[in-house]
């Protein structure tokens, strides 16, 4: 683990530890607020992520970016990753092997910007920071506390495009993590 993000910026440079290497354009490292107190952390850059090198930057983060605007979060204030940093070949769920390869510069970026909440944007977010037995549909809106951090499962983006049900879901679970944000920092 580095210590500084100098030194994990540096060390994430021209990665090959996993095939995802070989279709990127760019790697999408993450963005934001190096010390939020919130965090997101959704499953991989998309063909405009890819493009522009930001995480959340397509259609699924204009809609969570309509969300933030609705309840007043500031994308400049949290802080944003995924799980992998590579873009999947056709938009595909990263595979095993990429997720457990590009792990640790996540778990990295998380020990430094040290969040006291994280939202867990969908089942490959869940599962890969939570465990397997974790599934999407019983566990979003629920906490769940680990080492000190309280985690909020949710819907990914994209998932909201299809369905309009779950647009109020996620509504309803940043509402509630707003309000364990004013809870626990004020
Ligand atoms: N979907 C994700 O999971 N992450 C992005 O950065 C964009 C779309
Ligand atoms: Fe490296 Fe992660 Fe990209 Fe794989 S997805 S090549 S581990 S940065």
């Amino acid at each position: 683990m580095y210590e500084t993000w100098e030194e994990l910026e540096k060390s994430i440079v021209g990665c090959n530890k996993c095939k995802l290497c070989n279709g990127r354009k760019n790697i999408v490292f993450g963005t934001g607020n190096k010390n939020a107190d919130l965090m997101f952390i959704g499953e991989g850059p998309g063909a405009d992520e890819d493009i522009q090198g930001e995480p959340f930057v397509g259609k699924a983060g204009k809609l969570m970016d309509m969300a933030f605007c609705g309840i007043g979060i500031e994308r400049e204030e949290v802080y944003i990753a995924n799980i992998v940093k590579c873009r999947p070949p056709q938009n595909r769920n990263p595979e095993e092997d990429e997720a457990k390869a590009c792990m640790d510069y996540l778990r990295n970026q998380v020990m430094l910007v040290k969040p006291k909440i994280i939202v867990l944007l969908g089942s490959v977010a869940l599962k890969n920071i939570l465990g397997e037995e974790y599934g999407i549909t019983a566990s979003r809106g629920n906490w769940i506390e680990r080492k000190g951090i309280l985690y909020m499962p949710t819907w990914h983006p994209a998932a909201l495009l299809r369905d309009d049900n779950k647009k109020i879901e996620f509504w309803k679970d940043l509402k509630e993590v707003m309000k364990k944000m004013e809870e626990i920092t004020k």
